[in-house]
């Protein structure tokens, strides 16, 4: 689960003549993210081997609209093959009629169609939450203690992210 967040402003220290120095420093600055582009090909090729990786972020955004009004998004993004939901949520007024549950299952075929063959994200350990992946195929793989604020979150996949069509559903679409 994403969440919005801050960023604080660099702060210049006094560099020492000559030797490295060190220091906070802006994010993003067009120095950091050509730095970032020149070296990660080569730190990449020690663990993944080939060239030519693609590491294009495709963003993956579905909502739910009742009568125009938006009611119910879910945004993440694919990259190299593994998609992550950074955020579902569905306006109180709707929770607990589905909405969410179709969201969820919308983004997955999405992000399959953007190349991704699984699924990962991160909720508060609640029984509420736990319910909700868990029926729509998702498996905790790990506890993060203390993740935002103190409160524990949890780790979960789906992996295949797209299930083969049930015998029902085959059977409704004609086939055997
Ligand atoms: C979690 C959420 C996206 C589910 O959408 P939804 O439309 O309410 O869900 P559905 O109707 O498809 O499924 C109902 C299930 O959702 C879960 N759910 C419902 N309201 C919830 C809430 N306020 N918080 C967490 N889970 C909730 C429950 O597991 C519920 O099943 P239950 O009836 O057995 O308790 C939605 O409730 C929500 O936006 N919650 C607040 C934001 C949030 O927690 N987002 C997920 C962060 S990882």
């Amino acid at each position: 689960m994403r969440r919005r967040r801050s960023t604080s402003p660099a702060v210049a220290d006094a560099s020492p003549p000559g030797g490295l120095a060190y220091r906070q420093a802006e994010a993003e600055s067009k120095e950091i993210r050509g730095f970032l582009a020149r070296e990660w090909p080569a730190a990449d090729r020690d663990v993944f081997g080939p060239d030519g990786l693609d590491w294009t972020s495709r963003p993956v955004v579905v909502e739910a609209r009742d009568g125009g009004e938006l009611v119910a998004v879910a945004v993440g993004e694919v990259v190299a093959g593994t998609a992550r939901l950074g955020d579902i949520l569905v306006a109180r007024s709707q929770r607990g009629g589905g909405v969410g549950g179709r969201l969820l299952e919308l983004f997955c075929e999405r992000a399959a169609v953007a190349g991704a063959a699984r699924c990962y994200l991160r909720c508060p350990d609640t029984p509420r939450h736990r319910r909700f992946y868990q029926r729509h195929g998702f498996v905790r793989i790990a506890r993060l203690p203390r993740y935002y604020h103190g409160k524990d979150f949890l780790e979960y996949l789906r992996e295949p992210l797209l299930s083969p069509p049930s015998r029902r559903e085959r059977h409704d679409r004609g086939g055997r």
